[in-house]
């Protein structure tokens, strides 16, 4: 009765998760209905005395000391009520169910009520990093009850990535202030990987760059300010040869991507909170777009395309590093945008400030820009779009004349880049102290009587248009 720290789900982020705690001096017990998964556990953590597992939920529960710490690293949706279910008749009052997985925010603050009602303590918590996060350290947004928090802190501080020997984890917040803010860092994340598409798209058919030339960009752009896990792992990828062809994988990999859907609820959400993030909307859009690959080919064959423009390729270079590195800083904009809203509108009481500082290691949108962003937000922490913080002025603005260029150019050429032309124009709005929508009043009130402000003076107003 001596483990501290339990994990139930032992795939690949579990059984990864669950070493990482044990390598921490922690003894943890894990517990997988499949045999396999329990067998692989035991022989590749060597010490049975340090990390165990077993298909049997007694055994598992009998052998954690109390209150007990029981992380859930199972698939978001049914599976983790099912997996609470099983553990009740087992559980002690006090005993602590964290679910590591991407659940629904609302699944979260239903499941904390349910088992606070029985005596149990239940928090959300987003877990970012992969595979290899997990293992060697990920970043780790928990929130919901706090005190419960407390007793699994020093374990999650032990795990989690450091950032120059800060833990990157914190109490977030809350009720499903984890699950929420995870939800959004996945958000952001499809932003930024539809962005890096469109870029990659770009500079391979305007400038005719091979795959050693992408990777030569992209680690360089590493080097630079456009430092982060996403564009190192890019500059990677186009290096990998394919097992099966002599060509490199990129190339063989059907262009279909897949989703779990937090990028999906990221945007659903925003739209309820009346908060714009056009980017992650967009990535949404084309990953959905991308679904669609028999009807894409048939258009293809139906509609002239333009003659792609080349381009030199220093000068496309150097414009893209110029547009990624606007629409990475819209990216964040819009998603802290949307977790500044939902802290108000939930009771969240996010600091934005601590999210981006938890971010700057371990996760899938770790960059070198989160440090500014973290800056910007202690130096205002009531600030709620990042394009209003005087320090992101200046570097926004000088990248400006690069983003239209490359906008203007992508669409001569036919190459679809909306993610970039989404931050663009979300920027020209969010910048324009006049926008044309006194038209869109005006028609509503002719065709509605829906009526409409003045900007002469106060009051409600309704005009019998055309009499
Ligand atoms: C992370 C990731 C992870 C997510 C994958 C896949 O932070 O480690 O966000 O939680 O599962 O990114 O997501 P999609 O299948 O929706 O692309």
């Amino acid at each position: 009765k001596d483990f501290d720290f339990g994990l139930v789900g032992l795939g690949v982020m579990g059984r990864n998760f669950i070493l990482n705690v044990a390598d921490n001096k922690f003894k943890a017990f894990g517990y997988d209905l499949d045999p396999e998964k329990v067998s692989a556990l035991i022989e590749e953590g060597g010490n049975p005395d340090q990390v165990n597992a077993t298909s049997d939920l007694s055994t598992f529960v009998g052998a954690l000391s109390t209150p007990r710490k029981i992380m859930l690293l199972v698939p978001a949706g049914k599976i983790v009520d099912q997996v609470i279910e099983s553990l009740l008749p087992h559980l002690d009052q006090g005993d602590i169910i964290i679910d590591g997985g991407n659940s629904f925010y609302t699944d979260t603050d239903r499941r904390e009520a349910y088992l606070k009602d029985k005596g149990l303590h239940f928090f959300g918590s987003g877990v970012s990093g992969g595979a290899k996060g997990a293992r060697r350290g990920p970043s780790i947004m928990p929130g919901g009850d706090k005190e419960a928090y407390e007793h699994v802190r020093p374990i999650f501080e032990a795990v989690a990535a450091k950032y120059k020997g800060e833990p990157c984890v914190a109490y977030l917040g809350p009720k499903s202030a984890g699950n929420y803010v995870k939800m959004v860092h996945n958000g952001i994340e499809y932003a930024m990987m539809q962005l890096t598409s469109e870029i990659y798209d770009l500079l391979k058919k305007s400038a005719d760059l091979s795959n050693d030339e992408l990777h030569e960009v992209f680690s360089s752009w590493n080097q630079g300010r456009l430092q982060s896990f996403l564009v190192e792992i890019t500059s990677e990828i186009f290096l990998q040869k394919d097992d099966l062809t002599d060509a490199r994988l990129v190339d063989m990999i059907l262009d279909k991507a897949k989703q779990k859907g937090t990028g999906k609820w990221t945007s659903q959400n925003a739209m309820d909170l009346g908060i714009p993030v056009p980017t992650i909307d967009m990535a949404v859009s084309m990953r959905e777009i991308s679904a669609l690959k028999d009807e894409r080919v048939k258009a293809d064959e139906l509609y002239d395309r333009p003659a792609v423009q080349h381009i030199e390729k220093a000068e496309l270079i150097e414009l893209a590093e110029k547009a990624l590195y606007f629409s990475f800083i819209l990216s964040y904009a819009q998603g802290l945008n949307q977790l500044a809203e939902a802290s108000k509108e939930y009771g969240y009481e996010l600091n934005m400030s601590q999210i981006a500082k938890i971010w700057r290691a371990g996760c899938i949108i770790r960059a070198g820009l989160l440090a500014d962003i973290a800056d910007a937000f202690e130096a205002n922490p009531g600030l709620t779009n990042l394009l209003l913080a005087p320090s992101f002025v200046k570097q926004v603005q000088e990248t400006l004349p690069a983003v239209r260029e490359t906008v203007a150019f992508a669409a001569k050429s036919g190459v679809p880049v909306p993610g970039l032309f989404s931050a663009l124009s979300y920027f020209d709005a969010f910048t324009s102290s006049k926008l044309p929508l006194n038209l869109i009043q005006a028609q509503r009130d002719h065709f509605g009587s829906h009526t409409y402000e003045r900007i002469d003076r106060e009051g409600i107003f309704h005009t019998e248009w055309g009499a």
